[in-house]
């Protein structure tokens, strides 16, 4: 299906097709880094996530959009309090199936979490920090998203972080898409980077809501 323009119904099939896909393969898994999509050790996944904790520096509400088991904020809660931060997890994620399990993950915080598609969804508040990856939606409406999300999500000094994963297998020439993003005229305050066995596989890049709107 072309990118370039999408109608409503074509982005149904867009997306309901991107759930199916994920949720056949990340819940069979009993691994929860596998369960959140990541393939490979535990060792890699704390060197390609942990960045993203990295760029949390002050105490407030981190939502993931694409939560996915609820893995990754189980562990950005751990890595942000060996800091002495305080963190309140919330998660967004297509998958009623994944919600479920991430909501089991962190029984405390059930009431944080979300079924929902972060090109539409009508969030009941906004964050101090929200991570999200352009790939949720379709080419065509990546720089709307972000805009969406700075605009829509964040608090007035929120902060937005954008993330790219790579496999290993990926062309190292490949260019990421910080480079897209400035073209789109989004201001990056910071890049934070993760790698494993000497390959970049994680950038973050922080956007701050006041810069960039
Ligand atoms: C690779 S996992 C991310 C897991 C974890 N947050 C991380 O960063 O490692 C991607 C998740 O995003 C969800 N997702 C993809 N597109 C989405 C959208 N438009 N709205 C909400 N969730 C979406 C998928 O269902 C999947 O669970």
């Amino acid at each position: 299906m072309s990118q370039s323009v999408m109608n409503v119904k074509e982005q149904k099939k867009w997306f309901d097709s991107l759930k199916n896909k994920l949720e056949q393969i990340y819940i069979p898994h009993k691994e929860p880094w596998k369960q959140s999509g990541f393939s490979g050790p535990e060792g890699r996944w704390v060197k390609c996530r942990k960045p993203i904790a990295d760029c949390i520096e002050k105490s407030g509400t981190f939502l993931d959009i694409g939560c996915a088991n609820g893995y990754l904020l189980e562990c950005i809660l751990k890595w942000t309090e060996e800091r002495n931060l305080n963190i309140i997890p919330f998660g967004l994620d297509l998958s009623e199936k994944l919600v479920v399990l991430a909501k089991e993950r962190l029984p405390e915080y059930k009431g944080n979490f979300f079924i929902g598609n972060a090109w539409e969804w009508n969030n009941p508040m906004r964050f101090d920090y929200v991570r999200t990856e352009i790939v949720y939606v379709p080419e065509c409406l990546q720089k709307q998203y972000i805009e969406r999300i700075i605009s829509l999500y964040l608090k007035k000094n929120g902060i937005l972080l954008v993330t790219e994963y790579r496999s290993r297998r990926d062309d190292i020439n490949k260019p990421w898409i910080d480079k897209m993003l400035c073209d789109w005229g989004f201001n990056i305050n910071k890049q934070v980077s993760g790698f494993y066995d000497n390959k970049e596989l994680t950038r973050v890049w922080v956007l701050s809501k006041r810069q960039t709107i």
